[in-house]
């Protein structure tokens, strides 16, 4: 969602007139967007600001500016560790940036300026800037109503918005005209995704049906919203890839139930048998948080067990951060830090031997790969992505946007490897 934001700013701001630079020295506005998730993100994101402050006592007519949650959380502490800020702008303020980035720029603003943001915006009508010509991110709903009790996000990015299906198509329609051949489709929650009678799946329908798009991906599915039409949808596949980022966070029901997730773990596991059952190619991944507050041993055990159960093809692995004003905050943090490191090596290196399991099971299997780009590391091969999600090197020179059937024959690292079949 922030690499969407920030092509929605760049958008927004090419549209006004205003150009890029590649370097930091050579620009007369630099905005950095942050992250909320967690406590780590927000530290980088200061230091960052503070290194910035630096050029800005040397170029004092720069303009700096803070985007995104933390904009809208911790404004004061912006202020007080990094002075030199000029604007501050969260994540539903961005339609404002252009002018007063001008007022900025031409000093009609003597200090610092807080942007206020627009509850229900949806930024429909804004062209993003997209970068890589393969995959285009698209939000179709914004905010989030669900209030994990770990979770700062419903706090700075509001309540559930869904945007107009036919602006949704509009914009996936210009950007196959573009050339981007894959899109995904962006949402806290997109299972939620509600327009009048119009749900999630019913918008696939929609998608699917844009002439020119070959692939669709979709994140983030929230377990308990996961519905039987979705899995529906899967099977007909079609350009809806087989993919499905679905969190779990804990195996533990006690914890799951303290993290207010609305699921038990074996709704969750009955869930995934579901969709292995009716996409038996379907590639899952997840995410996982340890050291959750009263989180014991045992429950932790639940979690590495579950993970054994459900086999991930990958995970993105945390360890809780408490996040001022969630429920969790005022729960006491008892999980000593070196704990929480300890779990989350163990949870890293479990996940590690599924995903590498779930590569090499791809061995010897027929599988179709969207170029990207030349290798970086071999000017001799491509490098593209199954529909899976999985990064594939092939030798050969393609065009980009290409489909290419091929065989897996290895695996290489984090990639799989394979020659070319049969050309689509
Ligand atoms: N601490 C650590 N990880 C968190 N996440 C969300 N909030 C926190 C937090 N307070 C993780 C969850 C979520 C992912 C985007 O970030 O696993 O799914
Ligand atoms: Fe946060 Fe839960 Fe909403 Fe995901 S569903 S954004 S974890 S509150």
């Amino acid at each position: 969602m922030n690499v969407y934001d920030g092509e929605l700013v760049t958008g927004l701001l090419l549209s006004d007139g205003f150009g890029i630079t590649q370097e930091a020295e050579d620009a007369d506005v630099i905005l950095i967007n942050t992250c909320s998730v967690r406590d780590h993100a927000e530290q980088r994101a200061l230091g960052r600001l503070r290194s910035l402050g630096a050029l800005k006592r040397k170029q004092p007519h720069l303009v700096l500016g803070v985007l995104g949650c933390m904009a809208e959380r911790m404004q004061e502490t912006i202020l007080k560790t990094a002075p030199d800020v000029d604007l501050i702008a969260g994540p539903d303020s961005y339609r404002q940036l252009p002018e007063i980035i001008r007022k900025h720029l031409n000093g009609s603003f003597g200090k610092f300026s807080i942007v206020p943001g627009d509850a229900g915006e949806d930024f429909t009508d804004i062209m993003p800037s997209r970068g890589n010509g393969i995959n285009a991110y698209m939000a179709i709903m914004r905010g989030c109503n669900n209030y994990c009790s770990y979770c700062i996000v419903p706090h700075v990015r509001g309540r559930e918005r869904s945007r107009h299906p036919d602006d949704i198509i509009i914009e996936i329609e210009r950007s196959v005209e573009e050339g981007f051949p894959e899109v995904t489709l962006l949402g806290q929650n997109v299972n939620s995704y509600k327009w009048s009678d119009l749900g999630f799946h019913e918008l696939l329908d929609r998608v699917s049906r844009v002439s020119g798009l070959k692939r669709i991906r979709f994140l983030t599915s929230h377990p308990r919203d996961l519905s039987e039409e979705l899995i529906e949808r899967m099977v007909m596949g079609g350009n809806i890839c087989p993919s499905l980022h679905l969190p779990v966070q804990a195996g533990s029901d006690r914890i799951l139930k303290l993290m207010k997730r609305r699921y038990t773990r074996s709704e969750y596991v009955s869930k995934i048998h579901k969709l292995r059952e009716a996409v038996p190619d379907i590639a899952i991944t997840t995410d996982l948080l340890c050291g959750f507050p009263g989180e014991t041993e045992n429950d932790f055990q639940q979690t590495l067990d579950l993970i054994g159960e459900v086999r991930f093809d990958d995970a993105f692995t945390f360890k809780y951060s408490p996040r001022p004003g969630t429920a969790a905050a005022a729960m006491e943090d008892d999980v000593p830090e070196a704990e929480k490191v300890e779990r989350l090596e163990r949870m890293i290196a479990l996940c590690r031997k599924y995903s590498d399991n779930s590569r090499k099971e791809m061995i010897g299997r027929e599988v179709e790969v969207l170029m990207e780009s030349v290798s970086p590391k071999n000017a001799s091969e491509w490098t593209g992505r199954t529909g899976c999600g999985r990064v594939t090197l092939v030798p050969g020179a393609y065009k980009q946007g290409q489909l290419v059937r091929l065989k897996v024959e290895k695996v290489l690292g984090f990639s799989l490897w394979g020659n070319p079949v049969l050309t689509v």
